[in-house]
């Protein structure tokens, strides 16, 4: 689908083979540089390795939760709002993941997590001047920029903490031992080795740090919180997954990260709901940096291009009966 923001030419892809297309083929990206961070993302800090090298943190978070889920319903009989906890749960994990510890609890002066809503809420703000340049003047009239201005030096303040403290931290104990390293670590030694090729600057590492932030968390929260919507929604589904829980809890005291393998049900109610619901419905705009031919249409240099991912996820081409009656599908 074409359209036009103001003068912008937007494409809108809505299939998995336009997707695949523009992920793949022609890797609409902006350039060398975001490749290389790219390439940092997926082999040193996204790596199964390093993945598993956290195993601890979720566990134990994990833990925390359903202690207080536990307390809160002693405590009280009516329903338990789970929302909260769906929402504390990514945003304590990844916080010790990338920062290396959490910033929203009371002894510490910064609130993390109400700097990085600050910083969610602007990205997913329309800015009317991108698309209608001769509209620019409406960002400042209507004090967009000063927001971002402010939360920009906001962020950069509190970043600049956590690597500090990481240096301090990394200066005491020199040999960390490998298993406890947080993103922070990970990226101050790729940029004292500088094994990647290129330079990775002050500013990239904290950009790196928020990304993951930013993005491993609003992400995981809205899919915790649809997959249990999908399964109160569907008492057989959510009965179906309570069996499979308890087959395996019958053996041992608690599930743990190693039944992940033998929970099969638990991943095709995580699939249909990521399929069905989401967490991000438009993919992040990228831009074609050339003219190319994409599926027979020509695609003009500098179009936007958003892929819907809500659309694909009820493709008839690619399910059987996307709207249809079984499992999480049915209404
Ligand atoms: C259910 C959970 C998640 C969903 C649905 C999700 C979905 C996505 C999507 C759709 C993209 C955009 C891909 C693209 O435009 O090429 C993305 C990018 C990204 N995600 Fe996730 N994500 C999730 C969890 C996480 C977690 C837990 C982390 C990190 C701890 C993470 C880190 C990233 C990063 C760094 C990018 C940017 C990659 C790039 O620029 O190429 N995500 N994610």
């Amino acid at each position: 689908m074409l359209l036009y923001f103001g003068s912008k030419p937007v494409i809108v892809a809505s299939s998995v083979d336009a997707t695949r297309a523009i992920m793949k083929t022609h890797d609409f990206s902006v350039g060398e540089y975001w490749r290389q961070i790219r390439s940092v993302t997926v082999l040193h800090l996204l790596s199964n390795k390093r993945v598993q090298s956290f195993r601890h943190i979720r566990e134990e978070e994990i833990s925390n939760m359903i202690e207080k889920i536990r307390q809160e319903s002693d405590s009280s009989s009516s329903a338990i709002d789970l929302r909260d906890h769906f929402c504390s749960l990514p945003n304590n994990i990844i916080s010790r993941v990338a920062l290396g510890r959490k910033y929203n609890e009371r002894e510490s002066a910064i609130n993390a997590e109400v700097i990085l809503d600050e910083f969610v809420e602007l990205l997913g703000t329309f800015t009317v001047g991108d698309y209608i340049s001769w509209l620019e003047w409406v960002n400042k009239i209507a004090g967009l920029d000063t927001k971002l201005e402010k939360v920009a030096k906001k962020l950069d303040t509190f970043l600049e903490r956590v690597i500090e403290e990481h240096l301090i931290r990394n200066e005491k104990e020199e040999n960390h031992a490998s298993e406890a390293k947080d993103f922070g670590d990970v990226l101050l030694e790729i940029q004292n080795g500088n094994d990647t090729g290129f330079p990775l600057q002050r500013d990239s590492l904290k950009a790196l740090i928020l990304d993951n932030f930013v993005a491993g968390t609003d992400t995981t929260y809205t899919a915790l919180e649809w997959i249990m919507t999908q399964l109160l929604r569907h008492p057989r589904a959510m009965e179906n997954l309570q069996n499979e829980v308890r087959g395996l809890a019958q053996r041992k005291a608690e599930v743990t990260e190693d039944d992940l393998g033998n929970m099969h049900y638990l991943k095709a109610v995580v699939k249909e709901t990521l399929s069905l619901q989401p967490p991000i419905l438009l993919v992040f705009p990228r831009e074609s940096t050339e003219d190319i031919n994409l599926l027979g249409y020509h695609i003009a240099a500098r179009s936007q291009v958003i892929i819907n991912a809500w659309t694909i996820g009820r493709d008839p081409l690619s399910w059987d009966d996307p709207e249809g009656s079984t499992n999480l599908r049915d209404s």
